[in-house]
């Protein structure tokens, strides 16, 4: 039987502005690591049992804030991937929270590259009245320091394909283990 000496990674957190791509990478990292992966608005949608736009809608931004912070509590601990929401950060018991559980991974892009990624998506409620460039350009002002903050990796996202950002994450992964 093949023996590891590696000692098997806890888990990976993903930040980063809506579009950036903390789901989809999430996945990939979770198939090559062979770890669960866990979308944060996904487990919010089938807990509170509706969508992220009916829970902004029905219930407001704030209720939605605080189902975020609960699950983010939930699933910290847990070994696996974590894809969480764009505004994770912005609650300073998030932000607490993240950084006692590292490595915390931001995907960084500009507000001009995810707007061409997400412009007209009915399914974020914070851009869904239009003008999505402006208003992420609003959001990266306010949480880009943020997620610098609590990162303890920065990757370009736009200037790197998914599966080089894969490769970046686990030589990343594999140069904290030696440390
Ligand atoms: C939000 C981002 C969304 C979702 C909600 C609010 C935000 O997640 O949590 O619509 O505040 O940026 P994604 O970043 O996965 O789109």
């Amino acid at each position: 039987m093949k023996q590891t000496t590696e000692p098997p990674i806890d888990r990976i957190i993903l930040i980063g502005l809506m579009g950036a791509g903390k789901s989809s990478i999430g996945r990939r990292l979770s198939d090559v690591l062979d770890m669960p992966l866990v979308d944060l608005d996904d487990y919010i949608v089938e807990k509170a049992g509706m969508s992220i736009p009916a829970i902004f809608e029905r219930l407001g931004e704030a209720e939605f804030r605080r189902l975020e912070s609960e699950a983010l509590r939930e699933v910290v601990g847990r070994r696996a991937v974590i894809a969480t929401g764009g505004g994770i950060v912005m609650a300073e018991e998030n932000r607490e929270l993240l950084k006692k559980y590292p490595p915390v991974i931001w995907l960084k892009a500009s507000p001009e590259f995810l707007a061409a990624r997400i412009d007209g998506d009915n399914n974020r409620p914070l851009i869904a009245a239009g003008d999505t460039l402006n208003k992420l350009k609003i959001l990266a002002e306010q949480r880009y320091p943020l997620y610098e903050a609590c990162a303890d990796l920065v990757v370009p996202r736009e200037f790197l394909k998914k599966k080089e950002i894969v490769q970046m994450i686990l030589r990343f992964l594999s140069s904290r283990k030696g440390s």
